[in-house]
């Protein structure tokens, strides 16, 4: 079997007392083994720029910095950028590198109770992909300007998508949990 490429964490890191504070396994948590092979290849189309180089100082979220970040296509895909520039705001899919992939119970060190990979956008996922809706400030070749990422610089790109208001807006969805711990 080959090693996976993206995957630097064997289901026990976490308790490897090497590991750094984000990858050390919190109370509550669990791993699970991970399958032996992949089901699916993927092509990275691109890097993310941002100002960040360690994982603690991202914005937790795509909304909490307002910092201009660079997205740099690969240039084989200059031409399905035709009609981006139109949009006002894009989908934008990554691939967070750094995170470990076998975490199905997990504490993030903000919200501390444990609770399930999918019911969190924790990087922390078997697949690690985050997705933000950021602002299309200037294409200029195969440099997109945005504003409202979250990761590190380097991030390999997934993918790009118009957001439409219209279609992915759900002004009345919840997250239970969350909304209850705020109140
Ligand atoms: C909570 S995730 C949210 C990602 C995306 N907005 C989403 O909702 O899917 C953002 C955090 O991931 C971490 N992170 C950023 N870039 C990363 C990378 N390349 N590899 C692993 N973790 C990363 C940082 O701690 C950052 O604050």
């Amino acid at each position: 079997m080959t090693s996976p490429p993206d995957r630097p964490f064997a289901a026990t890191a976490g308790h490897d007392p090497e590991a750094s504070e984000e990858d050390r396994m919190r109370p509550g948590e669990v791993a699970v083994p991970l399958p032996e092979g992949f089901d699916a290849g993927l092509f990275y189309i691109g890097r993310v720029r941002t100002p960040w180089h360690h994982r603690g100082d991202c914005p937790r979220n795509a909304r909490q910095s307002d910092a201009v970040c660079t997205i740099e296509l690969d240039p084989r895909y200059a031409q399905g950028l035709t009609g981006v520039e139109t949009c006002t705001h894009l989908l934008v899919l990554y691939w967070m590198h750094q995170a470990r992939r076998d975490l199905v119970v997990q504490a993030p060190r903000h919200y501390g109770e444990p609770r399930g990979t999918f019911a969190l956008r924790s990087p922390v996922r078997p697949n690690p992909i985050a997705a933000s809706v950021a602002r299309l400030v200037a294409v200029e070749g195969t440099r997109l300007t945005v504003i409202g990422l979250d990761c590190l610089d380097g991030t390999p790109l997934l993918d790009l998508k118009p957001y439409f208001a219209s279609t992915d807006a759900v002004a009345d969805a919840v997250v239970g949990w969350h909304a209850a711990r705020k109140s």
